[in-house]
């Protein structure tokens, strides 16, 4: 067999080690041979036939983006830039009912147009889309979910803004069955978006009861983060307990100057309710949100930033207020004439955000979204902005702790086979990078800009990031559950 290429042993020397698990750092050797990791050692105690001098730079298990949009960004060369620069070696997919497959409809319905254009109905079950990231060769690796929406325009056509019946509701059942069985990870709701929210919990409990049969959970945008949210709660881990799996409560947030100051309230629920059932949370380090343009969301936030705009796509990067001016209309109509569009919603509290970040059980997710004209910036700088900004410089955790919620953490709860930690055994997704620089750069004004601070990339072995470029393109997996 191929001795050669299995003993090719590469030794990442003198790092200061962060193994995912949340234990303070410890200064190491770490060789890895093909895409595992195979020892780790005290500081030059390793010996390979390639040596990377790290000089106490340090090493964490690549990031896992436990949020993301990237269903459509992972089949586009040099789309997954935007992850890798960051450390991201593992993706989920699929979030907020939005996924591109199984798609046997016509039209894109909004708000599954964030991913979604005409031509990308291309993958009527969820086989066909797995095969295409194995063949096509992905940068990171993608852990995929099925959207709820997605079924529902796949089987009720344009009649969404009502719930399913037991028959729609069977046959969506069944697509998702065919799913699971082909490996998608997961299922998530959207039900704070029209038509989705038209979707009640025994439409959702009757199309997910595949779910605990694959080992597989359930991840929800819930129906209300605002007055409303402690419901929203409730109705989450009801459907986890009448399914029998993990839920796991998107970008958890608290929206509206009303609710600020409520994270107090819904994190003691969650505290309570993990206690009593398998309950995960995911946030992204920014007190603004981002989705589509819509005149009934407008009024909770701030600002409003257009993030795209079909009609007007000169618009996008300028806030909605001063658009409205221009035209000499309302904020409500600039934004109805603006649709379809994006944008980006200043609606939270600081106090909020970091009390979400900080709760142990808090997992990082980007929520990235890579086809805006004018991203909000966590879609380049999510994951420096934990370790450079909330953890070295506002002190919110330590930097072991950083690193867990963003490896070890999701890889445990989610179920991740032999990644998220730095052990003998695991895929060799590693990230170097310097704590003292490491930054984001990003900037609601410049959101495309790189991080700072993360030196290289290894992905499944492979060195993909390095020097402030790619690569290697094509050295992710597909995880199938
Ligand atoms: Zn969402
Ligand atoms: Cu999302």
């Amino acid at each position: 067999m191929n001795e050669a290429i299995r003993s090719t042993t590469l030794v990442i020397r003198d790092v200061l080690l962060f193994d995912g698990g949340g234990e303070p750092p410890v200064p190491s050797d770490v060789a890895i041979a093909g895409e595992y990791i195979t020892a780790i050692g005290a500081p030059g105690s390793l010996a390979g036939e390639h040596i990377v001098e790290a000089n106490g730079l340090a090493l964490a298990p690549g990031f896992i983006d436990v949020h993301t949009h990237d269903d459509r960004a992972l089949l586009i060369p040099g789309m997954m830039t935007a992850k890798l620069s960051q450390g991201v070696t593992t993706v989920i997919t699929g979030n907020c009912g939005l996924s591109l497959a199984p798609a046997q409809m016509t039209n894109v319905p909004a708000p599954l147009d964030l991913i979604a254009t005409p031509e990308w109905l291309r993958f009527p079950h969820f086989a066909d889309y797995l095969a295409e990231l194995a063949s096509s060769g992905i940068a990171v690796n993608a852990a995929c979910m099925v959207g709820h929406t997605t079924l529902r325009a796949s089987v009720m056509g344009d009649s969404l803004d009502r719930s399913a019946s037991e028959d729609e509701c069977s046959r969506m059942r069944e697509l998702l069955e065919e799913s699971l069985a082909a490996g998608a990870f997961g299922f998530s709701t959207g039900t704070f978006y029209p038509p989705a929210r038209a979707a009640t919990l025994d439409e959702i409990v009757a199309v997910a009861e595949p779910l605990a049969r694959y080992g597989a959970f359930y991840a929800t945008h819930m129906r209300n983060e605002a007055e409303a949210v402690l419901d929203s709660l409730e109705e989450t881990y009801e459907i986890g307990r009448r399914l029998k799996v993990r839920v796991l409560i998107s970008h958890h947030k608290l929206a509206g100057v009303k609710n600020h100051g409520r994270s107090r309230e819904t994190l003691a629920s969650i505290q309570a309710a993990r206690d009593r059932q398998p309950v995960s949370l995911d946030c992204y380090p920014y007190n603004a949100s981002s989705t589509t343009l819509n005149p009934a969301f407008i009024a909770r936030a701030a600002r409003v930033l257009v993030s795209w705009s079909t009609p007007y796509p000169q618009h996008a990067g300028r806030l909605l207020a001063e658009i409205a001016a221009e035209w000499g209309i309302s904020d409500e109509a600039a934004a109805q004439r603006l649709m379809p569009a994006g944008a980006i919603y200043f609606m939270m509290d600081e106090d909020d955000v970091q009390r979400i970040l900080a709760f142990p059980p808090t997992m990082i997710g980007s929520d990235g979204m890579p086809h805006d004209e004018h991203p909000h910036p966590r879609l380049w700088s999510t994951f420096p902005r934990v370790l450079g900004h909330y953890s070295r410089e506002l002190g919110l955790f330590p930097l072991h702790t950083a690193v867990n919620k963003m490896s070890g953490l999701p890889a445990a709860e989610l179920g991740i086979d032999r990644r998220g930690r730095i052990a003998a055994g695991y895929y060799a997704d590693l990230v170097l990078f310097n704590p003292q620089t490491v930054k984001d750069s990003a900037t609601f004004a410049q959101p495309r800009t790189r991080a700072e601070g993360i030196e290289k990339v290894w992905v499944n072995g492979q060195l993909a990031w390095d020097d402030g470029g790619i690569r290697h393109q094509t050295a992710g997996q597909v995880i199938h559950r």
